[in-house]
C-alpha cells in the first residue's frame, strides 16, 4: 500500500505556483489553485514538455509546448474549443496520471 510522502511545507507553494519533486521514482508537478494542492505527472504525454513551464487558468494545466490543456483535478486532457482548433498539433496527447495530496500540519505529502 503507498505511503504518502513529504514533498515540501505548505508554505513553500504559493497560491498559482507549481514545483515538481520526484516521489517514488516519477516526477510529480505539485500545484497550488486556491489554496487547493494539486499533483499530476510532470511530463507532457504528447512530446514530453516540461508541464511546469506551463501556465495555470482556472485550474487548467496549460502545456507550454503545443497548449494541450488538463484538468489539475482530474488529470483528464480538455477536449474544448481550444482542442479542436489544434488537435491535429498534439495528436496523441492523452490524459496526465493524478494523485492524491495530503497536508498534514505544515507538510504537504504526496501518495504515488
Ligand atoms: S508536448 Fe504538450 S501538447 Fe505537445
Amino acid at each position: 500500500m503507498a505511503v504518502p510522502e513529504k514533498v515540501c511545507a505548505v508554505s513553500d507553494i504559493a497560491d498559482g505556483a507549481m514545483k515538481v519533486f520526484t516521489v517514488g521514482g516519477k516526477e510529480i508537478l505539485v500545484a497550488n489553485v486556491g489554496g487547493i494542492f494539486h499533483a499530476v505527472q510532470a511530463k507532457c504525454p504528447h512530446m514530453k514538455a516540461n508541464l511546469v513551464k506551463g501556465k495555470i487558468e482556472n485550474g487548467v494545466l496549460i502545456c507550454p509546448m503545443h497548449g494541450a490543456r488538463f484538468d489539475l483535478t482530474t488529470g483528464k486532457l480538455m477536449k474544448d474549443v481550444s482542442w479542436l482548433i489544434s488537435k491535429l498539433t498534439f495528436h496523441g496527447a492523452k490524459d496526465i496520471e493524478s494523485f492524491a495530496v495530503t497536508v498534514d500540519g505544515n507538510d504537504l505529502k504526496v501518495t504515488v
